[in-house]
């Protein structure tokens, strides 16, 4: 399958369309990005181990019940993909408070969280992804209550497969972030799930193997996914 147009320049990856009108191509560049974009830098080898990362853990999800957008790798920075019509929404589920939590509500940093929450955002870049609530995206019609449950209840699946994983390799899932599509009329899980958007820290030492080592800048960023591949088993180039 070959790459047609670029349909959308996004912060770390780029897409485009192809031959089949429901397939896109997702390319995993190297540039990492925090702050809506404020910090930009190219890390050498992240592009293609979070497009090895990310479809090792979609096929999993898959696996376990949860459709994805996910068709299969092209190469080490490219695959392909259902076109999912996106729904304007993240949603997070946090199982350690940390990051916007933390800021937001005065927790304690690293505080278990008995049982997880769930929170939706906007993504919107000018307003900076704000909080919402399900009647936001009823209101403003940015979902269906059906789909709102069914973004719920898929977030907390992906939560019980991706804890035990993570778990079983030494690693606490702290939280991360999904978003949705929809492809003849289901919901599917897109964009992406790799250490760029979730938490994951060192069971024992709680050293941080994830995106906040680039937003922190402690440094050994890419390392720090290599290590998480690795321990998972997924094969990089
Ligand atoms: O910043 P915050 O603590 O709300 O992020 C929660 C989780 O969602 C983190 O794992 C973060 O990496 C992820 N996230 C993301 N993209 C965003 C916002 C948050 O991947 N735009």
């Amino acid at each position: 399958m070959k790459k047609v147009k670029e349909l959308f320049n996004g912060k770390a990856k780029t897409v485009y369309s192809t031959e089949d009108k429901d397939k896109l191509i997702l390319l995993f560049r190297n540039d990492t990005s925090a702050f809506d974009g404020e910090k930009i830098e190219q890390l050498d080898r992240k592009g293609m181990v979070n497009n090895r990362f990310n479809a090792f853990i979609m096929e999993k999800l898959s696996e376990a019940g949860v459709p994805t957008h996910h068709e299969r790798i092209l190469s080490d920075q490219e695959s392909l993909v259902k076109c999912l019509e996106m729904l304007p929404i993240e949603c997070v589920v946090r199982n350690i408070a940390s990051g916007s939590l933390v800021r937001r509500l005065g927790i304690e940093d690293g505080l278990e969280l008995n049982p997880p929450t769930f929170e939706f955002f906007l993504k919107n870049d000018e307003l900076h992804d704000p909080m919402i609530n399900d009647y936001h995206i009823i209101s403003f019609n940015w979902a269906s209550q059906d789909e709102i449950d069914k973004m719920k209840s898929l977030t907390f699946k992906v939560n019980k497969v991706l804890q035990k994983l993570f778990l079983d390799a030494g690693m606490l899932l702290v939280d991360y972030k999904l978003e949705f599509g929809r492809f003849n009329g289901q919901l599917y899980l897109g964009d992406e799930f790799t250490p760029d958007g979730c938490r994951l820290w060192d069971v024992e030492t709680r050293k941080k193997l994830d995106k906040d080592r680039f937003r922190q800048g402690l440094g050994g960023v890419v390392e720090a996914y290599e290590e998480v591949a690795h321990r998972l088993g997924v094969e990089l180039s």
